[in-house]
């Protein structure tokens, strides 16, 4: 590729820089998720100025062709123009008993399945692990603690990994007393003591729609019932439709992530989830605040919590390292001042504490900047994934099918036409040694047949661009037999 500008025809030269990046993006020499040369790298090659190539890339910016990424850079986007959201649905006439999903069970051993490619599990550490610097930080913390670091801990934590991520909710203004986070195994377990500390059985948990298959399996498990809220593919929950279900419904407490969701990757802005807040606390309904993803966002910085527009002290949230360090460490947090002393008694009752030796590294790696340093490139890595995996469905997929463009976290919810059952992908997928997550299990109501969703927390390879290959050619059969 000719990296010269024209100084004899009409164009403007920021024009030709255009239609350079334009091309290389034509011949794949730059692909979707790529990082454009620097202002200064281009500008030296073509032999023109730096604000010629940056009125170039700032034109490029706002025709939708690249973005700019606050000390970073500027990132080849996919094209947009031709870009198909999930279709809206409409909210739910009563709420429902969960039945158990054998479904679920079977996603759970494709994913662990030898030679199948995982792109059923959202594990979005996998594109850049930190799996070296945590051993080492292990072995450190071995030597230092000895015996002490593999016997039990404390019952709500270890005190100094409380007080760092106390002290990191107060980057969103957010003073968070450390007495008030309880340690738990997970995420999950988080959201089981929460949901115990709010409800029974019985009671009516509303949810988003589609909804993380966890919950509504731990919702099942209490006994409890689930009222579905859909959500919109960019701004989660529609608001409207949470306050006609609250007026409709007797809610008893609804478990929401609000700062991207899990599958569809939507993210609330600010202003409406301090609006969400306060709809629920004017009710004095609580909110678990499903939080797992939050730190992984592809937009210029991370949500506020809704922690943090809490005036009575009803929310409550729920996170972990599982998706920026280590699921397999199970080591997550909950946070609340209102039911502590009952989070601490399901605490205690389920499993009297969280792994130490673990706690232990994770406070370590956040003290040595490691976990930032990392978070860094991996929000990097999967922002370029994300885009690379929706080219590559673009380019496999046939047209008709819909698929989000997630703000953040690691995987991407694909709609099919009418009438297609994405359970029989999901096991043809898995004959080619591929899993995926069929929609049927993001729903009670089995709303989302025609879904699937997949992880783009992989590192990317030929395999998997290849993988999605073969998805979209299963996809285009499945239509087809869909229509005869
Ligand atoms: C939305 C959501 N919430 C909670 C969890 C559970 O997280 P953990 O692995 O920390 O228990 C997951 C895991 O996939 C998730 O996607």
């Amino acid at each position: 590729m000719s990296f010269a500008v024209e100084r004899e025809t009409e164009d403007f030269l920021y024009q030709q820089v255009i239609n350079l990046i334009r091309d290389m993006k034509a011949q794949q020499t730059l692909r979707p998720g790529d990082k454009l040369p620097s202002l200064r790298g281009l500008a030296d090659k073509l032999k023109v100025s730096v604000p010629t190539v940056k009125q170039g890339y700032q034109e490029l910016e706002r025709l939708g062709d690249i973005e700019a990424r606050p000390k970073s850079g500027y990132y080849l986007k996919a094209a947009s123009s031709d870009h198909h959201p999930p279709k809206r649905i409409r909210l739910a006439r009563q709420p429902v008993k969960v039945k158990r999903q054998s479904l679920i069970e079977q996603v759970y051993d494709a994913i662990h399945t030898p030679g199948v490619l995982p792109l059923g599990i959202a594990n979005p550490v996998a594109a850049f692990p930190s799996d070296k610097t945590l051993a080492r930080t292990m072995r450190r913390v071995m030597a230092m603690a000895g015996t002490q670091a593999i016997s039990y801990g404390p019952m709500d934590g270890f005190a100094p990994l409380k007080r760092q991520l106390a002290y990191r909710y107060l980057d969103f203004g957010l003073k968070v007393d450390p007495d008030d986070l309880v340690i738990t195994n997970g995420a999950q377990e988080a959201l089981a003591i929460a949901l115990q500390c709010v409800a029974k059985a019985g009671d009516v948990i509303a949810v988003e729609s589609p909804c993380y298959f966890g919950i509504l399996e731990l919702i099942e498990s209490l006994g409890m019932m689930a009222y579905e809220i859909p959500v919109c593919p960019d701004d989660g929950i529609w608001i409207e439709d949470l306050e006609k279900a609250i007026e409709q419904q007797s809610i008893t407490a609804c478990v929401f992530s609000t700062a991207i969701s899990n599958p569809m990757g939507s993210c609330m802005p600010d202003e409406n989830r301090q609006k969400v807040v306060e709809i629920l606390e004017q009710k004095n309904i609580p909110l678990i605040e499903d939080d797992v993803y939050s730190d992984l966002y592809f937009t210029d910085k991370r949500c506020i919590p809704a922690q943090g527009y809490s005036k009575k002290g009803l929310v409550i949230t729920c996170a972990s390292f599982s998706k920026t360090a280590a699921p397999g460490y199970r080591v997550g947090w909950m946070i609340t001042s209102r039911y502590n002393d009952s989070a601490r008694r399901y605490k205690r009752a389920l499993s009297c504490s969280s792994s130490l030796i673990n706690q232990w590294t994770l406070s370590e790696f956040i003290a040595s900047g490691d976990y930032d340093r990392n978070m860094v490139k991996l929000r990097r890595t999967l922002c370029c994934n994300k885009e690379r995996m929706i080219a590559s469905i673009k380019r496999y997929f046939p047209n008709e099918i819909r698929v989000s463009d997630p703000q953040g976290g690691g995987v991407l919810w694909i709609e099919l036409p009418g009438g297609c059952d994405t359970v029989n992908l999901f096991h043809q997928a898995l004959s080619k040694n591929i899993s995926i997550a069929p929609g049927a299990i993001f729903s009670p109501t089995n709303k989302y047949s025609r879904c699937f969703r997949i992880s783009f927390g992989l590192q990317w390879s030929n395999e998997l661009d290849m993988a999605i290959k073969t998805l979209g050619g299963l996809t285009k059969q499945l239509i087809q037999e869909s229509k005869n």
